[in-house]
C-alpha cells in the first residue's frame, strides 16, 4: 500500500445527495453526485425517500467514479464515509456500503465527521489556489448547521459559536418557502436578489449571546411583515419578489458577517475561510471579500462545487485521517449526532 500517495475512495450520504469522490493525495480526481428530485414536491427533504434513493443510486455512483477517475478498485488504499451528523437512514447506506466494500477489497476504512469535511474542503488541490493557514476561522454555513469554528490544524478544530435554533440554509429556505419558491430555495433567493435592492425592506436582527446566531425570530418576523403587506395588497409577494429577497439576503448576511468580524477582532486571526452550501451564496461570497479588503483579512472562498454536500470534502479529510492511521473497525456505526472532535 503507497503511504505517500494514498488513493481514498470516499462516500457521502447524510442528507439527499449520493456522493462518491475518489482523491489521490490530495487531487480530486472524481467528484459526482446524485441528486434527488424526490423531495421537491414536498418542500423538504423526506427521510424515508432520501435513504431509498440513496440505495439505488450508490451502486452506479461508485460505479461512475471509478470510471472517470481511471483507477482500478484494487489501486484503491481505503474507503472513506461520512459517520455523521446527518440523517441516520442516509447515512447506514454510506456507511454499510463502505464497510462491505473494505471488507470486499481487504481495505482499511475512515469513518469522517461531515462538518469537518466542510472545512476542510479548502485543502482540495485546487489549481494552485492559496489555502488557509493555522490559525484560522471557518464561518461553516449550512442546511443543518451555522458554526464558527477555530482551526488550529487539520483534525483540531473547536466550535466557538453556534446556531441556538435553526441553521443559515433554513433560514434562507424557509424565508424561501414564504415567497413562494420551491425546496430548496436558498438558491433562489440569490438569483432573485441579484435584481432587487436590499435596503428596500429592513428586518430586525437577533440579539444573541457570545459568538452564536439564531434565526428563528427573523423567520417570524418575516412572516408577520408579509402577512401584514397582504392585506393591503395579496400581490404583494409577487410585486416584490426582487426586492424581498435582496433585503432577507441582505439581513442573513449582515448577522453571519457581524459575529465573524467580532470573533476575528476578539482571537486576533485575520485568516478567514466560509464553508458549507450557503457559501455558495454570492451575497455572502461579495460581503466576505468586501470585508476581506476593509479588515485586511485573507480570505477562502470554496469552488462552487465544494460549498454544497459533496464527497470530495469526504476524501479530503480521510486523507488526513489515514496520514495520522486513524482507521475505523467494522463495528463502527453511522450516527446521527456526534461529537465534534477526533
Ligand atoms: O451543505 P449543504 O449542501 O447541506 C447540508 O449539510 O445542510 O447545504 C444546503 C443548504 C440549503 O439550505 C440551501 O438552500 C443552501 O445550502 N444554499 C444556499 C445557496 N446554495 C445552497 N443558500 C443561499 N444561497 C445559495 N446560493
Ligand atoms: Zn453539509
Amino acid at each position: 500500500m503507497s503511504q505517500k500517495e494514498p488513493i481514498i475512495l470516499a462516500i457521502e450520504s447524510s442528507c439527499d445527495d449520493t456522493s462518491v469522490a475518489i482523491l489521490k493525495n490530495e487531487t480530486i480526481l472524481a467528484n459526482l453526485i446524485a441528486g434527488q428530485e424526490v423531495h421537491r414536491v414536498y418542500g423538504g427533504v423526506v427521510p424515508e425517500l432520501a435513504s431509498r434513493a440513496h440505495l439505488q443510486n450508490i451502486v452506479p455512483v461508485i460505479e461512475a467514479a471509478v470510471q472517470k477517475a481511471d483507477v482500478a478498485l484494487g489501486d484503491i488504499d481505503a474507503i472513506a464515509f461520512t459517520k455523521g451528523p446527518g440523517l441516520l437512514g442516509s447515512l447506514i447506506v454510506g456507511t454499510s456500503f463502505a464497510k462491505s466494500l473494505s471488507l470486499a477489497l481487504d481495505i482499511p476504512i475512515i469513518d469522517v465527521n461531515h462538518m469537518f469535511g466542510h472545512v476542510l474542503a479548502h485543502f482540495i488541490d485546487d489549481d494552485g489556489k492559496s489555502k488557509p493557514k493555522f490559525p484560522f476561522i471557518c464561518l461553516t454555513v449550512s442546511g443543518g448547521h451555522t458554526q464558527i469554528v477555530l482551526v488550529r490544524d487539520y483534525l483540531e478544530m473547536e466550535i466557538i459559536g453556534a446556531t441556538k435554533d435553526d441553521a443559515a440554509g433554513e433560514a434562507f429556505d424557509k424565508a424561501a418557502k414564504m415567497l413562494g419558491f420551491e425546496y430548496p430555495g436558498g438558491p433562489l433567493i440569490d438569483k432573485h436578489s441579484k435584481s432587487g435592492n436590499p435596503f428596500a425592506f429592513g428586518f430586525t436582527k437577533p440579539r444573541v449571546d457570545g459568538y452564536n446566531f439564531s434565526f428563528s425570530g427573523l423567520k417570524t418576523g418575516i412572516m408577520n411583515f408579509l402577512n401584514k403587506e397582504q392585506l393591503h395588497d395579496p400581490n404583494f409577494i409577487e410585486e416584490n419578489k426582487s426586492d424581498l429577497s435582496a433585503s432577507i439576503q441582505h439581513t442573513i448576511v449582515e448577522i453571519l458577517m457581524t459575529q465573524l468580524k467580532r470573533v476575528s477582532d476578539d482571537y486576533g486571526i485575520q485568516e478567514i475561510a466560509i464553508a458549507g452550501g450557503v457559501s455558495a451564496n454570492s451575497g455572502l461570497r461579495n460581503r466576505l471579500v468586501e470585508d476581506g479588503n476593509k479588515f485586511g483579512w485573507n480570505v477562502y472562498i470554496p469552488r462552487f462545487e465544494y460549498c454544497t454536500d459533496n464527497a470530495a470534502m469526504i476524501a479530503i479529510t480521510a486523507k488526513f485521517m489515514f496520514g495520522k492511521g486513524l482507521f475505523a473497525d467494522q463495528s463502527v456505526t453511522a450516527r446521527a449526532r456526534i461529537p465534534f472532535t477526533y
